[in-house]
């Protein structure tokens, strides 16, 4: 393989030598794609160079060669798992370059042209799906029993791997209902977001390499070739079609359409997506594709896009296939989540509490719906794990909730002079000395308060709006702030007056103005986030109203022993020993005690009674826009009523408390059982009404 193989950037003129290279190219990446899965370039890299193929074979078909990429599905079997010729091959779905709505316009039009349907006739009734993305397999029950799992390989020919597939909880052994007496159920084993995280963190802690994203994670495991391996990583399996099955003249099932064909896959047990929908005509599939587009961050698995499929089997049948693809089947692909681009620096930034956080800033790149320019590489060790060096080709990856990461260096595309990373000795902000502390993994500035980017940091923590909020002052406002020596302490800022205010550079005397009222505003908060606010070492939010909830007031909170601070739920050790450490210097109470002094001053009360609570013990989880209250409110309420708020249902979820829009949250807590409440029905157990 010669290097400028990989130059993607070429655009071939229509000869053959150009073609050649344009296929060869392909041949290449879908092989390390497929069969490797040590992918070179993105997704929408290889699908861009594909449609650059087929454009120009389109219009020059008699340059088509029968081995075109474009003829054929990538991909060949292992020599290490047994070969299965597919009994039906494996097909591939066109893609619908167009990522707007449109596409969804396009393949209805060429349904309508194919079935020869005249503007007056119905909509044509389609089924859509999310476009999983893991690896598809199929499956083969002999009388009800798994003989065989295959991966698709070419198509006609992919890899026996029924063992690792066996250890697939999702996926059925033995059938219990009775099913016809040959079947193959044709799907695609993935692996979960959580389940993903999960894995690298065990492969981070192993010293391991780490999986780039879920898909080659999940590759990675079918084609194991240990199966007690293949056992621990956890994988899941969606169905969403058929090979080979016993005709009906012979006994076998009779399906009229699609729709029902997955039903009654779901009823013989396979796992089928609750987000297939039936869909008439192109505006129900625009509005899928939206819809589904909404939910795609917050769906538990990665998708690519969406699949539409002609519902009636019968005109299925009439549309039949070309080469590769069926006519009656298009894959209406979202924005890539994968991207690459290259390293401009790598910056060491200074957080609230010292530590220091190197970050690469990147060419920027839109990837998973957002222009990305910087990804975090959290510490020295996980920065010197994935080598990245400045002028790198990465790949970048945002998916879910997520935030953007580089999961991977192009080491071919790397220059030889590439320095690599190392955490400075000193603070890149003050100067002081950084040091790693024994088992810590992360460097911090030894400066304190000293440090201006802490002293920022600590600043823009207090005036946040889950602290004490203090609308307005942000970022720009308070590096001018800092760096002028206007405000060096917390207290500083309600000292601060409409003179010094409208002296600084850029400062309107309007925006002077409301900084000041927004200063005045914040003075009236809550113990929890005024405690919050403080910044003290591991005291988040959930802490911060676990201890004012059980202390009542602050005093009682400053004076309390660490045995005292170790009775509240969920302070360990480690928060009780840093209360303590922080309230027992003197300085920080005296920030404390000039707050105060300022007007800083919230409601105290009595130490609360745990029984008193209605929600004690009780976890919930929120989905949806609820009709008056925000999620923050609902959080509240909650907490205040000694309940917790999860982030997913599981079995011990107390109550899902769902609103519009809900979205799989309430479908898990259906599947699980879990009580829903609306609205209303949250109000009536906070007044302990059921
Ligand atoms: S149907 C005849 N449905 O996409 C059509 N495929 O390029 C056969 N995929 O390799 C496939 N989600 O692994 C179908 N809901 C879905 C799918 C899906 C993901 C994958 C499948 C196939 C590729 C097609």
């Amino acid at each position: 393989m010669t290097p400028d193989l990989f130059t993607p950037s070429a655009v071939p003129a229509p000869d053959d030598a150009a073609i050649e290279t344009l296929r060869r190219a392909l041949h290449e990446h879908a092989h390390r794609y497929y069969v490797l899965d040590d992918p070179l370039i993105s997704d929408a890299e290889y699908d861009r160079l594909f449609q650059q193929l087929q454009a120009i074979e389109t219009e020059h078909p008699e340059l088509v060669t029968p081995d075109s990429p474009t003829q054929r599905v990538g991909g060949r079997a292992l020599d290490a798992f047994a070969s299965v010729r597919h009994a039906l091959p494996m097909l591939s779905i066109r893609t619908e370059t167009d990522t707007e709505a449109s596409g969804a316009e396009a393949f209805d039009a060429r349904v309508r042209r194919e079935l020869e349907l005249d503007t007056a006739a119905p909509p044509v009734a389609y089924v859509a799906e999310p476009k999983f993305d893991g690896l598809a397999m199929s499956l083969r029950y002999v009388r009800g029993v798994l003989v065989q799992a295959a991966t698709r390989g070419d198509g006609e020919v992919g890899e026996e791997v029924t063992q690792n597939i066996r250890t697939i909880g999702q996926i059925p052994i033995h059938l219990s209902a009775s099913v016809p007496e040959v079947l193959e159920v044709r799907g695609e084993v993935y692996m979960r977001r959580d389940d993903f995280e999960s894995l690298n963190d065990k492969q981070r802690e192993k010293g391991l390499k780490t999986f780039v994203n879920p898909r080659n994670a999940a590759a990675g495991a079918v084609r194991q070739l240990d199966p007690a391996i293949a056992a621990q990583r956890p994988l899941s399996f969606f169905a969403y079609g058929l090979g080979e099955v016993t005709p009906p003249e012979q006994g076998g099932p009779f399906f009229e359409t699609h729709f029902e064909l997955l039903q009654t896959l779901k009823a013989w047990g396979f796992p089928v997506s609750d987000l297939v929908q039936v869909a008439q005509g192109a505006p129900d599939l625009i509005a899928y594709y939206e819809s589904i587009g909404r939910k795609r961050d917050s769906l538990g698995f990665d998708i690519d896009g969406v699949v539409y499929k002609v519902n009636s089997l019968a005109l299925q049948w009439r549309m039949g296939f070309v080469t590769r693809e069926p006519r009656w089947a298009v894959a209406h692909k979202f924005p890539a989540q994968e991207q690459i681009t290259t390293v401009l620096g790598i910056e060491v930034q200074v957080g609230r509490t010292g530590k220091l956080t190197p970050v690469a800033r990147l060419a920027p790149v839109f990837v998973g719906g957002v222009t990305v320019t910087n990804a975090t590489l959290h510490n020295e060790d996980e920065a010197r794990r994935k080598d990245v060096r400045v002028g790198d080709s990465v790949v970048v990856r945002r998916a879910g909730d997520v935030i953007p990461e580089v999961v991977a260096v192009l080491p071919e595309k790397r220059q030889p002079d590439a320095q690599q990373f190392t955490m400075p000795l000193q603070c890149p902000v003050c100067g002081s000395t950084a040091v790693r502390e024994e088992g810590e993994v992360d460097h911090r500035c030894s400066g304190g308060l000293f440090c201006s980017a802490q002293r920022k940091q600590s600043i823009l923590h207090f005036a946040q709006r889950r602290a004490v909020e203090v609308e307005g002052l942000g970022e720009k406002l308070v590096d001018q702030l800092v760096d002028a020596n206007i405000i060096r302490t917390l207290p500083d800022l309600y000292r601060l007056g409409l003179t010094a205010l409208a002296s600084l550079a850029r400062m309107a005397d309007k925006s002077a103005q409301n900084i000041v009222v927004a200063l005045e505003k914040s003075k009236q908060t809550t113990l929890p986030r005024f405690l919050f606010g403080l910044g003290i070492r591991h005291i988040g939010e959930a802490t911060a109203k676990e201890l004012a909830r059980h202390f009542g007031n602050l005093d009682a909170i400053m004076d309390a022993s660490e045995e005292q601070l170790l009775a509240v739920a969920d302070v360990g050790p480690t928060v009780a020993h840093s209360l303590r450490t922080f309230f027992d210097q003197a300085h920080n109470r005296e920030v404390v005690a000039q707050l105060r002094a300022c007007g800083v001053h919230w409601e105290e009360g009595a130490p609360a009674e745990r029984a008193a609570q209605p929600l004690a013990g009780m976890t919930l989880v929120l989905t949806g826009t609820l009709p008056t209250l925000s999620r923050d409110q609902a959080k509240d309420l909650i907490e205040a009523a000694g309940g917790k708020v999860a982030g997913s249902v599981s079995k011990k979820t107390a109550y899902v408390v769902a609103g519009a829009e809900a979205g799989t949250k309430l479908d898990k807590a259906r599947e699980l059982g879990v009580a829903i409440l609306d609205e209303a029905g949250l109000k009536d157990l906070l007044d302990g009404d059921s």
